[in-house]
């Protein structure tokens, strides 16, 4: 690879700038001075260093999301925030971007990444990658809900869904769930809700396949996947 798309790609600024800055002798390739930006680099074997900072190169970005409420799962928007918003300019430069949607209103583990194979793997209905979420629902949930999902239910479309698991756990006239599926529809959970006749009022995932939401990671922030979540996910690529 070009040093200095390699370095535009690490975020040292556009081509230009990273030509200014081989220019100014602050770029070193295997410890020698690098004097052109258009010399070949191997990414695997030369150490590259700007400003006597070894570079750490990387083709892609997998990052945990704990999304909260008020942003969209889109890189652009034109009236709302996104979730891409959330994000340090040093990882947003890696151009990721949601794998899979979550209401502007959802919150929990969103994964976000500049890999488009990987997202197309978790997110390819064929897949049934399961995804878990926890969710607060206006009414009494029972055991007949239980059964109910788990043969599958109609939506307002007549779309008919795959079996769902539910697992109450709390109910009463405010009832608390935890609901797996393996689909991803338009508003999935609350339209399954609704086919039983009771309302969603807070929704939150908490898993994505092997991938569960880091309760640690506060709402709003994000991590780097640890190497056995970023095994999972190229398992699955
Ligand atoms: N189902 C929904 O209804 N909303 C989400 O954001 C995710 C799943």
């Amino acid at each position: 690879m070009r040093l200095d798309k390699m370095l535009a790609h690490m975020g040292f600024g556009s081509r230009k700038d990273v030509k200014q800055l081989i220019k100014s002798r602050k770029v070193r390739i295997n410890n020698d001075i690098a004097k052109r930006p258009n010399v070949h680099i191997d990414t695997e074997r030369d150490e590259v260093s700007v400003h006597g900072e070894l570079v750490d190169y990387k083709e892609f970005i997998y990052l945990m999301l704990h999304k909260p409420q008020g942003f969209i799962s889109a890189t652009e928007d034109g009236y709302s925030q996104t979730v891409i918003d959330l994000l340090e300019v040093e990882d947003a430069h890696f151009e990721p971007f949601p794998v899979g949607r979550l209401d502007k209103d959802t919150e929990g583990l969103l994964l976000l990444t500049n890999d488009g194979k990987l997202a197309h793997a978790l997110t390819s209905p064929r897949r049934e990658i399961e995804k878990t979420y926890y969710a607060v629902i206006a009414g009494r949930v029972t055991d007949d809900h239980i059964e109910q999902f788990s043969r599958g239910v109609t939506l307002d479309d007549g779309y008919e869904t795959k079996p769902g698991h539910l697992r109450i756990l709390i109910s009463g006239n405010i009832s608390e769930i935890e609901l797996t599926i393996t689909e991803g529809k338009y508003h999935q959970v609350k339209r399954m809700f609704e086919s039983i006749g009771r309302r969603v009022t807070f929704l939150k995932r908490i898993r994505m396949g092997e991938i569960t939401l880091d309760e640690k990671l506060p709402i709003g922030s994000y991590r780097e996947l640890t190497d056995a979540e970023l095994d999972y996910c190229l398992r699955q690529r």
